[in-house]
């Protein structure tokens, strides 16, 4: 939850489309609030939009960077998760009054980027095949997304944000009496490369279980999911 008030000259970092791991989205009049306290505090806002190509069944609601028209904020996105992380390129828009200060940043921090990369990605998206990918993308993790959310059904875990990304937050409906750290050592043992939702929080946290489903065909979700509940029923 953003705050109502910014200190003076501060760099708000969030990631408005979709926070991690919850898979919340920060509604349009919290983002207008935000922007309001940047501009009467002249701070900035630095909006990760790491995986904002994957809404499945929403139109995206509009992000910090066109909403803004005083020009706080920094709009980061990346081809980690349309393309692959190991490519290494991301992306910033930037207010007008911070593009060459960024340029000179750039020159001194590193000259020479990744040209050939940056090339052949320039290549890909002015043919358009980059737009038929990611559509493709889009199409597939739809599946596998309703794939999933059918086959967990029998799961006793309840999915609060279920319209965007590539992973799921699923919350207990009855928690387990083992700890999470004995849950995981199973679940590892098993071979699911789930994750509990405590190991992403700093305090106490809801319980709960983060599940990636964009790799698997859908037959491997089933089949994934009948294991779980066989694994949970035990
Ligand atoms: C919040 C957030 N921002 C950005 C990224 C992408 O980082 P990078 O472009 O360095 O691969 C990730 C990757 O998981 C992420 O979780």
């Amino acid at each position: 939850v953003p705050p109502a008030k910014l200190a003076r000259g501060a760099l708000f970092y969030t990631t408005p489309s979709r926070q991690f791991p919850t898979g919340a989205t920060l509604p349009v009049a919290r983002r207008l609030a935000l922007l309001k306290a940047a501009e009467e505090s002249s701070a900035w806002i630095l909006e990760d939009d790491y995986d904002s190509e994957f809404r499945y069944s929403r139109a995206p609601l509009p992000s910090l960077h066109s909403l803004d028209t005083a020009g706080r904020v920094i709009y980061l996105g990346t081809m980690s998760k349309v393309l692959y992380p190991a490519l290494r390129i991301g992306y910033l828009a930037l207010p007008p009054s911070l593009v060459e200060p960024f340029a000179d940043l750039r020159a001194t921090a590193e000259d020479h980027g990744p040209f050939i990369d940056q090339a052949t990605l320039a290549e890909f998206l002015a043919c358009g095949v980059f737009y038929s990918h990611i559509r493709r993308c889009r199409r597939a993790y739809a599946e596998r997304l309703e794939t999933f959310l059918d086959s967990a059904r029998p799961l006793p875990f309840r999915f609060p944000h279920t319209d965007g990304g590539m992973n799921l937050m699923g919350l207990w409906t009855a928690a387990p009496r083992s700890s999470d750290d004995a849950l995981q050592a199973r679940l590892d043992e098993a071979g699911f490369d789930v994750a509990a939702t405590s190991r992403y929080a700093i305090g106490p946290s809801r319980r709960g279980l983060l599940f990636g489903f964009t790799a698997f065909e859908p037959a491997v979700i089933r089949a994934g999911c009948r294991r779980l509940a066989a694994l949970l029923d035990r």
